[in-house]
């Protein structure tokens, strides 16, 4: 089980932080980084897939405490980097498959771009590991791209389950097959209600993000 991205990553991860730099993007960052602090405000966030910590920036002031794990370490030691952190903000790896191994307890999670590299075959397995870390009043939020012409790469194929497929090149010229979904906001909305009550949908130009309440 996996999202088969996992060596792209590691090899991307001192380049990552560019997709944050694309200027038609900017002003749904500005208004997402004023949105998303307060969500987290005073909670116990267990951030999946957490990448360069661009978002745990975001949030990192406001929560209590913050987990940031992701199944590689080379973005992780990027996000050790960033910034100094306050003490309660912690860096581990982890599978997002496997969170059952996580230490600690949380009442709320980020996924940051995360879903769309789940195989759609694995969501549902992905969805309950995540929720199971829970606790019963936990704010989730994820948050991914919406699929803009000329902005995104372009899907190169789609295979039999519905996944679809980006053809990526790095600064050192590698080509990579990467898994990326686009899941229309009916579909999230409804898969999301399978596992708790409040699900609201928010959109961007370029993003969307979903928060889950009880
Ligand atoms: C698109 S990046 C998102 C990073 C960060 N959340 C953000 O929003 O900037 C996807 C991340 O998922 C991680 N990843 C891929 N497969 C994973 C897995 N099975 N478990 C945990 N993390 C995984 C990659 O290493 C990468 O850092």
């Amino acid at each position: 089980m996996g999202t088969g991205t996992e060596d792209y990553y590691r090899e991307r991860a001192p380049e990552y932080d560019q997709v944050y730099l694309k200027l038609e993007r900017q002003e749904d960052l500005r208004a997402i980084r004023a949105w998303l602090p307060a969500v987290f405000r005073g909670r116990r966030v267990l951030d999946v897939a957490s990448g360069t910590g661009y978002w745990t920036d975001v949030f990192a002031d406001h929560a209590a405490f913050i987990l940031a794990t992701d199944v590689n370490d080379a973005p992780l030691e990027v996000a050790r980097g960033r910034r100094e952190w306050p003490t309660h903000v912690q860096f581990a790896m982890a599978d997002a498959f496997d969170l059952g191994h996580v230490p600690g307890e949380f009442n709320a999670a980020f996924v940051g771009f995360f879903w769309s590299h789940i195989p759609r075959a694995s969501l549902e397995q992905f969805l309950r590991g995540l929720f199971r870390r829970l606790d019963d009043d936990a704010v989730v939020v994820f948050m991914d791209n919406r699929y803009v012409e000329g902005s995104n790469h372009p899907i190169f194929r789609t295979d039999d389950q519905g996944n679809t497929f980006q053809r990526r090149k790095m600064e050192n010229g590698t080509e990579w097959d990467v898994l990326k979904n686009f899941p229309s906001l009916e579909s999230l909305k409804s898969t999301l209600e399978q596992y708790v009550p409040r699900v609201t949908i928010r959109c961007w130009d370029y993003y969307w993000a979903a928060t889950c309440s009880s």
